[in-house]
């Protein structure tokens, strides 16, 4: 199942952005998921140059994103602009412990970094890669996902910004099947979907940058695991938990920190279960991360589906 007519729904969108923009510029944030990568090849096609994409380096992203996502969309013609807004983020993050608090900071700075980037380049539309499931989720009250303003009565002027979503009818598959069509790399479009807030969302309690890199380090280990044991959950990743753990480093008590290995199987985030990850990847993982990444103690495994959990930690 999924969309009837891949190529005539590409087309339906290129031409309305075409219309909805205009002789204009929109701003296109892409953080390399596969939403957004969609919407800036969408937006590339409809509008060329008029159509600047911008990844926005707010610390909190994976390992070396901005570099990849730049190099690879170029592949496709798609020119990326990378902008260092990092000591906002953590700013406006700093002493942050409830989610949803965290999960509001960070959609504030967000816009308002878009407000300013949408000046910046004179750009009069912003597109943004939204999907149906975090319409649903966060109209539910389930959590406040970072991309959702109007539909629920927050004004984008507010920011500045008149906004454009041109996707926010489909759900993650079938979001793939429009990038696979326009030509996107599997490696963005078969990719494991990462929540805007990037690993803010991963961080229980505080969002330092330390705690931030500690959960960098064991998320590229997971995520390297995962590929090795040749399984495809719908998402593999570390969180990094608040509590602390007694644990023996280099012959010394150490009370250390606690990384959770969570790895689920869905088909459009609405519920998910538990994925079957061989005992001998976990060890891995395990051995991996207390190894390598400095003061954690302990690793365990998450085995809640969605629901009860959410799939996110906060
Ligand atoms: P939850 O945690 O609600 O996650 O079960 C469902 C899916 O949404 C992703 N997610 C987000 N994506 N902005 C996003 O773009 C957000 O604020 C956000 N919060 C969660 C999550 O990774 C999962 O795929």
């Amino acid at each position: 199942m999924g969309l009837k007519n891949v190529k005539a729904y590409i087309g339906k969108r290129i031409k309305e952005i075409k219309s909805g923009v205009g002789n204009k510029r929109a701003l296109v944030a892409t953080s390399g998921g596969v939403d957004s990568v969609t919407c800036a090849v969408l937006a590339h096609k409809a509008i060329g140059s008029r159509a600047v994409i911008l990844f926005i380096d707010d610390g909190l992203m994976r390992q070396d994103e901005g570099r990849k996502v730049k190099k690879d969309l170029a592949r496709l013609g798609v020119n990326v602009k990378i902008l260092n807004v990092r000591a906002d983020f953590f700013r406006a993050l700093k002493g942050i412990e409830d989610p949803e608090i965290k999960r509001k900071a960070f959609r504030d700075t967000f816009y308002k970094t878009l407000g300013r980037a949408v000046r910046i380049s004179k750009a009069s539309f912003m597109i943004q890669g939204t999907i149906a499931a975090d319409i649903m989720e966060t109209k539910a009250g389930i959590k406040t996902q970072h991309n959702i303003l109007q539909q629920i009565g927050i004004s984008p002027r507010k920011y500045g910004l008149t906004i454009l979503e041109p996707i926010k009818d489909l759900y993650k598959f079938e979001v793939r099947m429009v990038a696979r069509a326009l030509g996107v790399q599997p490696e963005y479009s078969e990719r494991m979907p990462f929540p805007g807030p990037g690993l803010a969302t991963r961080v229980i309690g505080e969002v330092t940058p330390e705690r931030v890199e500690t959960l960098r380090k064991a998320t590229v280990i997971v995520e390297e695991e995962i590929k090795k044991a040749g399984i495809k959950p719908f998402q593999a990743f570390a969180v990094l938990l608040k509590d602390r753990a007694t644990g023996v480093i280099n012959g010394k008590r150490t009370f250390g920190q606690i990384v959770v290995v969570r790895s689920v199987d869905s088909r459009d985030a609405i519920t998910a279960g538990v994925t079957r990850i061989p005992f001998s990847a976990l060890e891995k993982m395990q051995k991996r991360i207390t190894g390598s990444v400095p003061d954690v103690t302990k690793v365990l495994f998450d085995v809640t589906p969605k629901p009860p959990s959410t799939i996110e930690y906060i």
